[in-house]
């Protein structure tokens, strides 16, 4: 632990002497502000001198940064501390550090060349590793397609193959109801895995069960063909275009999903990492970044029946066209880009919307009312009139960044006095109950509601 806190501040300390010598000003911003949308839910802080009003811990400084860079700051940095109340992950605690940035006049090519040179340098004086520039660049598109994820880790192979068109022509309905349903078929290879047992198989099928998968189509490829429960629905010319589009040999083992591509996708990248882990094929000392560009700018939330912004509203979308809003939201691609390390989204960013009708636009799209937005956001669309330069910017999750230099499977690793998966900090108890007095003098009177209810409240 000793090491890992040394670790940081070197770390913190190079990234800053890094962006001061590059002219950036670090400046610190408030924590007590406003609701900001980043997507997450926020900590309320309640006022004791506005009776029944809140603060809100900033999710990032997001929309502070942007105001600066309109008022003539064009080189912001910050190691900002940012609150999200989230459901915890291995990867994710409700405050976490930032290696925030924004920048006026540029273009993506600019914050590329910036975080690359900041990790190249970060690596060299911590790790004394080389780590080759530019990093490589994938469309989201590309990305979904072959590794059904957004950050994949690339350290090793498994692509995931699309059989939708061949599978078509096949009688098994389980694939052609998927079909029907808007689904596709994808899966992946597992080289000479062809050996394994019928209970492995059933392991594996019961592993991608709880991801959403309705099965497991599995496929042994032998010398004398394929081995399969299911092979009797499998035409001969159709195994082996089969075996073909999989590049598959004797020995090796084809496993396939059908399902809506949300389900497909996200099932085939839990088994690809699975089956990554369990054949040995992730070398523990390589490090492989990936840009991911061309974003979609909103995303269809199922739950809510709405399009959300795939990374927050204040993302330029790569179109001035206000009219192709008017046509298909989904194909509209964003200027945003993330960081991808080994599997872990590092750190993610996006120019930024300069002008107040695109960003009306926006807003109004995600269903935010003239009226919510001028009484959220009015300070932002005001600013946008006095000539706002176009800006954009990245913020590095500085976390993630040291779990993954470090070796650590978790962030809770690399930082002082984490919090536990339920949200409660081990050293002082909190979060604890308090004085009544102190209650009182904030106007506020406890009244749980039980879980159930906020439940169905919502
Ligand atoms: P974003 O929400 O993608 O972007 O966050 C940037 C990076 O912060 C890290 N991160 C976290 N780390 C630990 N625990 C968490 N709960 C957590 N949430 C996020 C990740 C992530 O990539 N304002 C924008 C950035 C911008 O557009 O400039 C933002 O916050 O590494
Ligand atoms: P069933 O008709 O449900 O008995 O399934 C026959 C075989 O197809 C079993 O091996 C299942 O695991 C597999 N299977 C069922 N549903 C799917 C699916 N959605 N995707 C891939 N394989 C499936």
């Amino acid at each position: 632990m000793l090491s890992n806190i040394i670790n940081r501040h070197k770390v913190t300390f190079i990234s800053r002497d890094y962006l001061d010598k590059l002219g950036f000003l670090e400046i610190e911003t408030p924590l007590l502000i406003k609701s900001t949308p980043e997507g997450a839910r926020d900590f309320l802080v309640p006022s004791r001198l506005s009776a029944g009003e809140f603060y809100a811990l900033p999710q990032s400084p997001q929309m502070l940064k942007q105001i600066m860079m309109v008022s003539g700051i064009d080189k912001y940095f910050q190691i900002a501390k940012c609150f999200r109340d989230e459901d915890l992950r291995a990867d994710r605690q409700p405050e976490f550090t930032q290696i925030d940035i924004e920048m006026s006049y540029i273009t993506e090519e600019d914050i590329y060349v910036l975080v690359e040179g900041m990790l190249k340098r970060v690596f060299k004086e911590t790790l004394g590793l080389d780590i080759p520039a530019p990093f490589p660049k994938m469309t989201y598109d590309e990305a979904m397609d072959k590794y059904g994820s957004d950050k994949p880790d690339l350290r090793y192979g498994l692509e995931l193959v699309n059989v939708t068109e061949l599978m078509k022509q096949t009688p098994f309905k389980v694939f052609l109801d998927a079909i029907a349903k808007g689904g596709i078929i994808k899966g992946l290879k597992a080289e000479g895995c062809a050996k394994f047992s019928r209970m492995e198989m059933d392991t594996l099928t019961e592993f991608v069960k709880q991801f959403g998968a309705k099965g497991l189509a599995w496929f042994k490829v032998t010398a004398g063909g394929i081995e399969s429960p299911i092979a009797k629905f499998f035409e001969k010319p159709v195994q082996d275009e089969l075996v073909k589009r999989f590049g598959a040999k004797d020995g090796d083992l084809i496993m396939l999903i059908a399902d809506k591509p949300f389900t497909t996708n996200q099932c085939l990248d839990f088994l690809r990492r699975h089956m990554a882990e369990k054949l040995g094929l992730i070398d523990p000392n390589k490090f492989v970044f990936t840009w991911i560009v061309d974003f979609p700018l909103f995303m269809w939330n199922e739950e809510e029946k709405r399009f959300e912004p795939a990374h927050h509203p204040f993302t330029a979308p790569k179109t001035d066209d206000l009219s192709a809003f008017d046509r298909d939201l989904g194909a509209i691609k964003a200027r945003a880009y993330d960081i991808v390390l080994n599997g872990v989204e590092l750190g993610g960013g996006s120019i930024r919307i300069h002008n107040r009708e695109m960003q009306a636009k926006v807003f109004k799209t995600i269903g935010i009312s003239d009226e919510q937005a001028n009484s959220r956001f009015g300070f932002l669309l005001e600013a946008f009139e006095y000539g706002a330069p176009p800006h954009g910017g990245v913020a590095l999750g500085l976390d993630r960044m040291l779990m993954l230099m470090f070796k650590e499977s978790s962030i809770r690793d690399v930082i002082v006095f984490p919090k536990t998966q339920k949200g409660q900090c081990l050293l002082t108890n909190a979060p604890s109950d308090v004085d009544e007095k102190q209650l009182r003098e904030l106007h506020i009177k406890v009244n749980i509601i039980k879980k159930e209810e906020v439940a169905k409240s919502l």
